[in-house]
């Protein structure tokens, strides 16, 4: 399975730490013959690791706010012109709520971060794509991921405002990859991860119990980030160019599992 992304150009937004699933995702590209642009907040590169990651995968950071459609537009004129053409593959590896980090439950949630929240977690996503559209800086049959999570179809309380930009970003999906299908054959589709140990994931109250649970819930286990990013290698390649507008579940089986004998053992 080597280069299955020779040739291929693309945008990798959300690597903060060697944790990310988009860190993942970048070395595996790059492994994979791809060459791209790393992206993050410019808070976030002035706190994490990201100029290593660029330097292993012999690439360039450009730092933009995903939700600023200055910013978005600045960073696909410049991608564009540093990597000689238009891009193949796009990965939103974003999110974040300011009531999720602040311990603001579901019931009590400052109205004002949750717009953040939709904003930066849900929103940006289709700011991303609607700065490419317009620019027209999608390749034909290219391909654009999303990250999302379970809270999206099912009440997950802990998950708090978070749940509600997962399942905009979901629809996000769906609709802009209608449009983006009939003009060039762009699929969109996002990613329904299992909870993973990263910055965001285990920022959220009681992340060890629920990864455990997820963990003995889902008959393969839960999927790691290392995992994820090879599903995201194949939506980005060639061999997956008809599906598009899907919510694609890689989680071990958690999400079609009603219960499992491990979880039942605990039961008394
Ligand atoms: N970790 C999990 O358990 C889990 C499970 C399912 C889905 N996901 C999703 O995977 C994606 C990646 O998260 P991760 O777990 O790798 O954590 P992470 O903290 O490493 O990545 C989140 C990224 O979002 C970036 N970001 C925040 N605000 C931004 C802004 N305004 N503009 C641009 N970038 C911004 C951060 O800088 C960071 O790099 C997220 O969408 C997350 O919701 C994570």
């Amino acid at each position: 399975m080597n280069n299955l992304l020779k040739n291929k150009r693309g945008m990798i937004f959300g690597a903060l730490d060697e944790r990310s699933i988009a860190w993942k995702v970048a070395e595996k590209a790059h492994e994979q013959g791809a060459s791209f642009i790393l992206t993050n907040a410019p808070i976030a590169l002035r706190m994490g690791t990201i100029n290593q990651l660029a330097e292993k995968c012999n690439t360039e950071v450009i730092g933009a706010d995903a939700t600023s459609m200055e910013d978005l537009e600045n960073l696909f004129i410049q991608s564009q012109e540093k990597l000689g053409g238009k891009l193949d593959f796009v990965l939103h590896s974003i999110g974040m709520s300011p009531n999720v980090r602040k311990n603001k439950g579901y019931t009590d949630l400052n109205h004002e971060w949750f717009q953040k929240t939709l904003d930066i977690s849900a929103l940006s996503f289709h700011k991303t794509m609607q700065t490419a559209w317009k620019l027209d800086a999608i390749n034909d049959w290219g391909s654009i991921l999303g990250l999302s999570y379970i809270a999206a179809q099912e009440a997950y309380p802990f998950y708090s405002d978070m749940a509600d930009a997962k399942a905009a970003l979901e629809s996000i999906a769906r609709s802009f990859g209608y449009h983006y299908g009939v003009r060039n054959k762009v699929r969109v589709n996002t990613i329904s991860q299992s909870p993973t140990v990263t910055s965001a994931g285990s920022g959220i109250a009681g992340f060890d119990k629920f990864f455990d649970f997820a963990d003995e819930m889902s008959p393969l286990g839960n999927a790691d980030a290392n995992a994820c990013a090879d599903y995201c290698i194949t939506m980005f390649s060639d061999l997956t160019r008809y599906v598009t507008m899907q919510n694609l579940f890689h989680d071990g089986g958690y999400s079609t599992t009603g219960i499992s004998s491990k979880i039942m053992d605990k039961m008394v």
